[in-house]
């Protein structure tokens, strides 16, 4: 896939196949992801991979939660109030994996590299016929200090790009975009 298709073509993919991404595939995304520009060169990104699906069931509901709980701070969240409060959705569509690019506190830009990097494991991600989603969603207990202590991650972490990571179940249609608001001086 050249470049410009992949651009063009890279979907949030919502709907996945019940099959496991293979390990040396993802280590194959992580290390394109790292050929991202960093301020500095500081590369402070840290990659968290998650396939338990049970795991990811119970850290769906758990995010849902919080999200709600947290909702009054976030109104522009308040239209998905229905669909986070139903048990049956499961914020990350049932992916078999979760990737999760955590930023450690290394050079000016920490959270700005992270999604460099990001953006580069998607589209690497694409180009090998897999299909990913950014769940925002997921940020309020993947970066909570409860659940990095739980899982092992040093608290001074933060959780800046969580992708869930599989095989597309069906094609997605593109979807539009707004004509960019450009200067020129
Ligand atoms: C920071 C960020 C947070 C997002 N959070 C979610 C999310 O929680 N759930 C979801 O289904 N999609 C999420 N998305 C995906 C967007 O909805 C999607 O990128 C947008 O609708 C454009 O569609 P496309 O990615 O297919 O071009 C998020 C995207 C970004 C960049």
């Amino acid at each position: 896939m050249d470049l410009i298709n992949a651009l063009e073509t890279r979907r949030s993919v919502r709907k996945y196949a019940d099959r496991p991404v293979e390990r040396e595939i993802v280590d194959k995304l992580i290390q394109l992801a790292t050929q991202a520009p960093s301020a500095m060169n500081a590369q402070p990104w840290v990659f968290a991979v998650f396939t338990d699906k049970t795991k990811l069931e119970e850290y769906s509901t758990r995010a849902k939660a919080l999200v709600l709980e947290g909702m009054h701070e976030h109104p522009l969240l308040e239209k998905y109030r229905g669909a986070l409060s139903k048990r049956g959705f499961n914020i990350f569509y049932n992916a078999p994996a979760l990737v999760v690019i955590y930023a450690k506190p290394e050079g000016p830009e920490p959270e700005t590299d992270a999604c460099l990097a990001a953006q580069n494991f998607m589209l690497a991600a694409h180009n090998e016929g897999l299909g990913t989603c950014w769940i925002g969603f997921s940020r309020y207990l993947l970066d909570s200090a409860e659940f990095k202590a739980e899982v092992g991650i040093p608290t001074e972490y933060v959780a800046a790009a969580p992708m869930i990571l599989g095989y597309p179940a069906v094609d997605h249609p593109p979807v539009p975009r707004k004509t960019p608001e450009v200067y020129y001086f």
